[in-house]
């Protein structure tokens, strides 16, 4: 097979990422992907950078021994940690979250202040800060930890009030350490689920217009933008999707929630077996 014909390869810490896949059907709806979410081990946003990067590296192991062309870190938290180490040790083109997202949001600002909100691991990485001052050091950035939005968009709880009330607080924290924030990063692949709740609450909190950054959308337009540069477009059909979890528990109740639509093809599988199918999965 010619290595345009390969899939894209993507791999979350679980669900989440089918935030990603969905933005990248639409970008470049006749790829084929393969995803591995790590459902098993979810979550990565509380885990220590040295796991977080060895469980990256079984899951790119996992796809590229079932040959992709290129390989998307979906998920923020394995991106801020596996970044620029994966990209160096494996042979394909690795893209991640962070950078697309902090571009786009650097285009975006006027005022040259930003916030990033996103895991415990993806703001003590600081690697939005950091992507960001190489681009435009003279752009500002606040950042703030929002653990609770994940459990709350996997439950579905996405604009009640226990939603409304976490958002409040943490981006009442966001936009209290620094004056006229006009753009927000959604440094999560969870977040765009919470999006509207949170453009109006950013709003309110700011006194202004929040442009909301979606790095989920950033990272599909930079894939794009690289298999055209390496001449890897498939061309022609419409691109199959191709789903392996770790964990297949809920994964039919929560998925289409990220996805936006159903999942036709899930099969559960034990990557540290070498990624065999597990027993009944
Ligand atoms: N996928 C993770 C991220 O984008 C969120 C869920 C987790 O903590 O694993 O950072």
């Amino acid at each position: 097979m010619s290595q345009a014909n390969l899939a894209i390869g993507v791999f979350d810490s679980g669900v989440g990422g089918l935030t990603v896949v969905r933005q990248l059907r639409r970008e470049l709806p006749d790829e084929d992907i393969l995803y591995l979410g790590d459902t098993a081990r979810v979550p990565y946003g509380s885990k220590s950078p040295q796991t977080v990067l060895r469980y990256s590296r079984n899951n790119a192991r996992f796809l590229l021994g079932r040959g992709v062309k290129l390989l998307v870190i979906a998920c923020n938290t394995a991106s801020a940690f596996g970044l620029p180490r994966l990209g160096e040790e494996l042979p394909v083109q690795v893209l991640g979250a962070v950078e697309p997202g902090a571009r786009e949001a650097v285009r975006a600002t006027r005022t040259g202040r930003v916030g990033v909100i996103g895991t415990l691991g993806t703001i003590r990485s600081s690697s939005y800060r950091r992507a960001i001052a190489e681009v435009a050091p003279e752009v500002e950035v606040a950042t703030q930890a929002c653990p609770l939005f994940v459990p709350l968009a996997e439950e579905g709880w996405v604009d009640g009030d226990v939603a409304r009330l976490t958002a409040e607080r943490y981006l009442g924290e966001l936009f209290g350490t620094l004056a006229d924030i006009d753009t927000l990063v959604l440094g999560c692949t969870h977040y765009p689920l919470l999006r509207p709740l949170l453009a109006e609450v950013a709003t309110r909190v700011a006194g202004r217009e929040v442009t909301l950054v979606d790095s989920a959308g950033a990272m599909a337009r930079a894939t794009r933008v690289a298999l055209e540069a390496a001449g890897l477009r498939r061309g022609g059909g419409a691109g199959r999707l191709t789903c392996y979890v770790t964990d297949a528990a809920r994964i039919g109740e929560v998925g289409p929630r990220f996805l936006g639509e159903a999942l036709t093809s899930v099969e559960e599988v034990d990557i540290d077996a070498g990624g065999q199918a597990s027993a009944g999965g």
